[in-house]
């Protein structure tokens, strides 16, 4: 019978190479990368703190610094804008994260992986349950956040919790695949994980999205797990071996998820953004208009 333990910390894995965002990426992390006004880390913050999370982890490279820079107080910035009366301005940047949430910034010397970057955390999260949050999967939810979502899971069965989410069969070489059981409504036990399984290995059309609520057992399961292709160490390694002594249940969440570690679906994240956004709506409308009326005849047959 799993602990019921209350998820205060989440892990930010960001010490990824971000091959295909180069040369965006050459010296700054992609989570750094802005959806209109804010880059992708402090979305994935903002959901974590609405998950109730206090101790924000972030996994980094050596040499990056844009991250802590992003979350620590920019005197001069401040100071001027203060001086300025630019209120409005100067509260946007102080208020990322509220007073009494924790920073910890861990380095990742080398990037070997994701669950090798998840091990680099393990002093700090100790042992407690945990989340995991990938900023490159960004979840747009019109009422509870995904993590909210899936922390309550957690603190309703105890039990490790995966974000999941249906996709088409030809995308299950791209992501973590889920085989499953029935568990209880709008929930499924899962019973085997696989990474990057051709469509005619694949367990199920259930893909792994980059939310995860876990056991601080997966940290002894991610010590024995050998590098697999790429030299990688992988996340969904260790949750396989967690799978032969814990429950760990497969939450699909209502949201929308954008792939932003990809080009077309930061692009499509950045779109569906701008729209909501008040101040851009109506100009980015009239833009894609112009762009239709331009691009549609060329499309006809
Ligand atoms: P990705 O699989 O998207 O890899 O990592 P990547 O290196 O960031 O990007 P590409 O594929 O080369 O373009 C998924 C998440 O795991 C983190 C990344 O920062 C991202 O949040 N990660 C990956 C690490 O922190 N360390 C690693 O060694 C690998």
């Amino acid at each position: 019978m799993s602990r019921r333990q209350a998820v205060r910390k989440a892990v930010f894995p960001v010490a990824g190479l971000g091959t295909r965002f180069l040369p965006a990426t050459k010296s700054i992390p992609k989570e750094m990368l802005p959806i209109v006004d804010k880059p992708l880390i402090q979305y994935a913050v903002e959901e974590a703190l609405e998950a109730g999370i206090d101790t924000l982890i972030f996994v980094t490279s050596r040499k990056k610094h844009a991250i802590s820079d992003h979350f620590d107080t920019a005197f001069e910035l401040e100071t001027r804008l203060a001086d300025a009366g630019k209120l409005e301005l100067l509260a946007r940047i102080t208020e990322i994260v509220p007073e009494g949430v924790a920073r910890v910034h861990v380095t990742q010397p080398e990037a070997l992986g994701l669950g090798h970057a998840v091990l680099c955390a393990e002093s700090v999260v100790g042992d407690e349950p945990f989340a995991i949050v990938l900023a490159d999967d960004m979840i747009r939810s019109q009422g509870r956040g995904a993590l909210a979502q899936m922390v309550d899971v957690h603190d309703q069965t105890g039990s490790s919790v995966i974000g999941v989410e249906e996709i088409p069969l030809e995308m299950t070489g791209s992501y973590g695949i889920v085989g499953v059981k029935p568990f209880a409504e709008k929930l499924q036990e899962i019973h085997t994980i696989v990474e990057k399984p051709a469509p005619e290995d694949a367990p199920s059309r259930l893909g792994v999205v980059g939310r995860y609520v876990l056991s601080p057992h997966v940290f002894s399961c991610l010590r024995d797990v050998q590098a697999g292709a790429g030299g990688e160490i992988q996340l969904t390694d260790g949750i396989a071996a967690m799978l032969k002594s814990h429950q760990v249940l497969a939450c699909p969440f209502s949201g929308v998820r954008y792939d932003c570690g990809s080009r077309y679906g930061f692009i499509k994240a950045t779109i569906d953004y701008a729209l909501e956004h008040p101040g851009l709506r109506d100009d980015i409308i009239d833009h894609m208009l112009g762009i239709l009326a331009q691009y549609l005849p060329e499309r006809e047959p």
